[in-house]
């Protein structure tokens, strides 16, 4: 199963695609997470894109292209089915994503739209906090953690994204609505997109994700 994740900032991608990496059993693959490791080790890409991401603007394509092109072809990957989360941002990136994955004969199966409205995703992003070990995912009143900043599966330290601010998620939306916004329609065209109700409980937007899959025969 080859699935692709979209939706705004906040629509709670990442955590879904927690749920869905444990169902199927396929990569999850998020250019944002790959992105704060190489800042976290401080590579030059790391020290290249933080500029970008600090100020909530997307990174150089040719960067993010890169990066997903090697993760993708890697050999130890090959067999896998992947989860692409956070990728394609924009048509550029879309169009050289469909390239990538003719050479490797790996189409999509479906592309994901977790719709999701702006007040949420907001309140979202405000309250969202991060271990700095393992990169599990809370939110202060959503999914808070047993330990106030302790997270729960690995006993890390929970932060704030430093693009989780007001002034940076704004311009977060603004970017998504320019620029990823018209990757939806995209895959639209191409007849493999689905409509997720974002307002839900992850839990079930998973459950009623697989059977939906499952009944129309993608899973296999
Ligand atoms: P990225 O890391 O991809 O951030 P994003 O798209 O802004 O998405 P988020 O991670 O903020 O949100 P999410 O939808 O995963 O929500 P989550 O599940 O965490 O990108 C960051 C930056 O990297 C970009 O701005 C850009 O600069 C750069 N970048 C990345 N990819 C790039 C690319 N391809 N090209 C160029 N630049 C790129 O949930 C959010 C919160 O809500 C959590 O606290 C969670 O607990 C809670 N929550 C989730 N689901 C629910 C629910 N159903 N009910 C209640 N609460 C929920």
């Amino acid at each position: 199963m080859n699935l692709i994740l979209l939706g705004p900032p906040g629509a709670g991608k990442g955590t879904l695609a927690g749920y869905i990496k444990e169902s199927l059993g396929i990569l999850h693959i998020s250019t944002g997470d790959i992105l704060r490791e190489e800042i976290k080790n401080n590579t030059d890409l790391g020290i290249e894109a933080k500029g970008f991401i600090d100020k909530g603007e997307l990174v150089p394509d040719d960067l993010v292209i890169k990066l997903i092109e090697k993760v993708l072809t890697k050999e130890s990957n090959r067999k896998l089915g992947y989860m692409l989360d956070g990728f394609p941002r924009n048509e550029s990136q879309a169009k050289k994503l469909d390239e990538i994955l003719k050479k490797i004969n790996k189409p999509i199966d479906q592309a994901l739209y977790l719709d999701s409205p702006l007040p949420i995703v907001i309140k979202r992003l405000t309250g969202r906090r991060v271990c700095r070990k393992c990169g599990a995912v809370f939110h202060v009143t959503n999914r808070p953690p047993k330990k106030q900043n302790i997270c729960d599966v690995c006993g890390g330290e929970l932060y704030q994204r430093e693009d989780d601010n007001e002034q940076t998620i704004k311009n977060r939306m603004e970017v998504y609505q320019n620029s990823t916004k018209p990757v939806v329609e995209f895959y639209k065209k191409k007849n493999i997109l689905r409509t997720l109700d974002g307002d839900q409980e992850s839990e079930s937007l998973h459950d009623d994700l697989l059977k939906a899959l499952n009944e129309d025969g993608k899973i296999h």
